[in-house]
């Protein structure tokens, strides 16, 4: 274990979603390299409550890269520096004594910021209520593993399934699209034979509930890059032809 001395924090307060931000800054004098990005966070906020100040307001919940909320922009990047990692994997080794580390919210017009560094990500829930999901019963586990499925299949589908839902290639984007974790989404499902009798109509929906709240893709790339499960932007193709074989008219009648 090192000890790193000497970290500066600029950090992003904000008291809510109509009123001017503006950076503070903290001494961090020592903290072990072995302590997490949050619990970095989690020391800072004790000094300020026990000095009388209020607490920097951050989202987070599994602390393990799995429920995609300890989303924050960390020197400019999305989750920071170390690729394929969320801001909760993400631990003190990364950086060096000495280090000024600037902390800010997702800066994405589709994601108001709530309070310092938390922001309101529903129109991604917006997304999937119009499609995230399939009616078919499926029965148990076991019945779901009786359904041969070929293994390159049931990988990508896997893959595409490990998004979650943090926000990063929207806030990464330039054009603040939201094309990524949408394509995510559906790709999961229209891969799956389970998914196949919604197939047209949940890529035409969730594209274009997508459209009503984010911005479009241009091909940047800088989603796949800033995902912390480094999912393909393959998936936005998948997503692409099946929307547009959704706009076809004979497809039309198989869903509907
Ligand atoms: S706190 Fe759940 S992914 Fe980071």
């Amino acid at each position: 274990m090192t000890i790193l001395t000497n970290i500066t924090i600029k950090i992003w307060r904000q008291e809510g979603p109509d009123t001017e931000g503006r950076f503070e800054t903290h001494q961090i004098p020592e903290i072990s390299d072995e302590a997490s990005f949050l619990e970095l966070l989690d020391i800072l906020n004790e000094r300020l409550i026990e000095e009388g100040k209020e607490a920097i307001v951050f989202d987070h919940d599994c602390r393990e890269g799995i429920c995609g909320t300890c989303s924050m922009m960390i020197d400019g990047q999305a989750h920071g520096p170390q690729k394929g990692t969320a801001t909760c994997q993400l631990h003190m080794r990364t950086f060096s004594s000495g280090d000024e580390i600037v902390v800010e919210p997702w800066r994405a017009t589709a994601f108001p910021i709530i309070k310092d560094l938390m922001v309101d990500r529903a129109p991604f829930d917006r997304i999937m209520e119009v499609g995230g999901f399939i009616t078919a019963p499926t029965g148990g586990a076991p019945d779901a593993n009786i359904i041969p499925i070929p293994k390159p299949v049931i990988d990508a589908s896997m893959d595409a399934a490990s998004c979650i839902g943090c926000g990063a290639c929207v806030a990464a984007c330039p054009n603040g699209a939201a094309n990524l974790f949408t394509a995510a989404k559906i790709t999961h499902l229209n891969l799956l034979p389970q998914g196949q009798a919604e197939r047209y109509k949940r890529a035409e929906a969730m594209v274009e509930k997508m459209d009503e709240y984010f911005g479009s893709c241009t091909n940047h790339g800088e989603c796949e890059a800033a995902c912390p499960k480094e999912i393909s932007i393959d998936t936005i193709a998948t997503m692409n032809v099946d929307y547009w074989k959704s706009k076809f008219k004979n497809r039309q009648h198989l869903d509907r």
